[in-house]
């Protein structure tokens, strides 16, 4: 399953290696959290991407006063790093909302409504995709194929994935989500 285009690499010329950087930030919450979380998994291979998870999990996103502690950690650029965390749409440098709905905009979905659907939801949350809506609710995102494709159109709502989604079912989903617990969310199949 794959949440998202990859995202340009922005960071890509952003030069090699800084040591002297950023001496200030690893003075702030974010910075201690990714320096205690990369000292914990600096002799995994592959590190980085765990590492990432792990301070995404903790702290809701990966804030840029986390790039230093992590890039020193396991002896990479910031650029490395912030090349990591800017191509996997699953990273994020900024909190989401309290929701997160991605909407499958592949080729089986696109067939069978998507778009309608989208515009519908773009309305309804009153945001864009790749956005938040202002008062913090709801992040809205594209996805590109959650592996539903029999059972088009598919979105997630908290990674919980939902199948033949009209616009009324959606609005109906996002009502009920309210009332949903976390843990009942992880034990559901998908609802068709
Ligand atoms: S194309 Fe949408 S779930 Fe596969």
């Amino acid at each position: 399953m794959r949440i998202g285009k990859a995202k340009p690499d922005l960071a890509s010329t952003a030069g090699a290696r800084d040591s002297s950087a950023s001496a200030t930030s690893s003075c702030t919450p974010a910075a201690a959290t990714a320096a205690r979380i990369a000292a914990a998994h600096r002799d995994t291979p592959g590190a980085l991407l765990p590492i990432l998870h792990a301070v995404q999990d903790e702290l809701g996103c990966i804030p840029p006063d986390a790039v230093e502690p992590i890039a020193q950690a396991l002896n990479l650029s910031r650029a490395e790093v912030h090349g990591v965390i800017t191509f996997y749409p699953h990273f994020r440098q900024v909190p989401a909302g309290r929701r997160v709905v991605a909407v499958c905009q592949a080729e089986s979905c696109q067939a069978m409504g998507s778009e309608v659907l989208s515009s519908h939801i773009r309305a309804r949350l009153g945001c864009d995709f790749h956005a938040t809506a202002a008062d913090g609710s709801v992040t809205l995102e594209p996805a590109y194929c959650l592996g539903l494709c029999a059972m088009s159109p598919a979105i997630t709502i908290d990674g919980h994935p939902y199948a033949r989604v009209t616009p009324d079912r959606f609005d109906q989903l996002m009502q009920q989500a309210d009332t949903l617990s976390t843990e009942a969310d992880a034990q559901r199949p998908v609802q068709q």
